[in-house]
């Protein structure tokens, strides 16, 4: 069976974790998490990191730093992972949803401004598995009406976005360096993985402070056990940050790496009409986390049996996203009910993510293209 991703780790990530084990450094201190958060910051063009435990607490870190009052709301994407609406629920906000683009999959810039309300605090866009949402007009909106643009940026290390490209000199920058505040995984399955860990990254000095707060249980710099506070234990490890120090050095052989599969599908899937592959925008530099293709209606098949035909020929496939205005727990809650989003309704029936690690092999990614030929014939 061809996974759907496997990490590639190396000798680095080796010699680095056992020089943690050999100092004893193995906790939440130690040389590799501050050289990792300033790493990672200045690779992304943030000024400050903050690593934490995983995504989804950098998310809440990161909602946490603007600091909702009760019934604040954040505007999102519904096609998404739950730890979005969740950094906001923990947080005492509402999340408010719009619908996908259903080119790039990402947020649909165009459907945020009817969704802002008095109420409104921030804007979370959710850069979809490698492909940068269209952030100039989300920062012009947030300019506009005094809001915080929260980046999720867990699945495009390395991506770029070409900001400001109807001025006079656009420029290429990196996803997680666009917003006021932005949020990694470094989850197994993505470009750089710690196994489970995050980071928060912002140019605020004042939201930088607040999530380091967060990250380690509000303590007071002045008298230890001491708190005015709610804080949470999210801190990453010493080991956890070695292996992304590692990957660092690596990381413009992992995008190329990464731009190399995602080519290589396109080229050899784009003939097959009944497939929507992946698209790059002329303003974004793709970075194909996970190849996403979208399943026409008219073949009478849906993501899960193709998913199951493919598993036939020995290729894991992952379905897409399910809406979060789609999830029980949610509707339980009086949230989302009864509301659609028809381009990620659709797309979360039809859409699936063929294998895309970065140890995938040029003649299993060729295995696969096959299988997928023989699967909808
Ligand atoms: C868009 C997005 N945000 C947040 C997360 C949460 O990250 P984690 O799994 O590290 O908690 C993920 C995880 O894959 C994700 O895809």
């Amino acid at each position: 069976m061809i996974p759907v991703n496997e990490p590639l780790l190396g000798e680095r990530e080796l010699e680095y974790v056992t020089e943690c084990i050999r100092t004893g450094w193995i906790s939440s201190a130690g040389r590799f998490i501050e050289e990792f958060e300033e790493k990672w910051a200045a690779y992304c063009g943030m000024k400050y990191g903050i690593a934490v435990s995983n995504g989804t607490t950098a998310l809440q870190v990161a909602v946490g730093c603007i600091g909702l009052d009760p019934g604040n709301e954040v505007i999102m994407p519904t096609f998404t992972i739950i730890s979005c609406v969740l950094a906001v629920t923990y947080n005492g906000g509402v999340p408010v949803l719009v619908d996908c683009d259903p080119r790039t999959w990402c947020m649909d810039v165009t459907q945020v401004e009817a969704k802002i309300t008095p109420r409104t605090r921030a804007i979370m866009p959710v850069h979809i598995y490698g492909h940068p949402v269209d952030m100039d007009p989300v920062l012009m909106l947030a300019e506009k009406h005094g809001l915080v643009v929260i980046e999720d940026a867990a699945e495009v290390h390395g991506a770029e976005y070409l900001s400001g490209r109807d001025g006079p000199r656009p420029v290429w920058k990196r996803c997680g360096g666009l917003g006021h505040i932005s949020a990694f995984s470094f989850y197994a399955n993505k470009l750089i993985t710690t196994g489970e860990g995050g980071m928060v990254l912002t140019n605020d000095p004042n939201y930088a402070e607040k999530a380091r707060s967060l990250r380690n249980l509000c303590f007071r710099p002045e008298r230890r056990f001491f708190h005015t506070e709610l804080g949470h234990n999210f801190r990453l490890t010493n080991l956890q940050a070695a292996l992304g120090v590692a990957q660092i050095e690596r990381m413009d052989e992992i995008v190329a790496r990464k731009r190399w599969m995602g080519q290589a599908y396109t080229e050899r899937l784009g003939d097959i009409t009944c497939l929507q592959l992946p698209v790059e925008e002329p303003w974004a530099r793709h970075v194909y986390w996970m190849y996403g293709v979208v399943l026409d209606e008219s073949t009478g098949m849906d993501a899960a049996e193709f998913a199951n035909r493919l598993r036939a020929y020995g290729v894991e496939a992952r379905p897409f996203f399910l809406g979060m205005h789609e999830q029980p727990v949610f509707h339980e809650r009086g949230l989302f009910v009864g509301e659609h989003y028809p381009v990620a309704e659709r797309i979360a029936r039809q859409g699936l993510y063929l294998p895309s690690g970065l140890a995938l092999t040029e003649a299993q990614l060729a295995q696969v293209c096959a299988a997928v030929r023989e699967a909808l014939a």
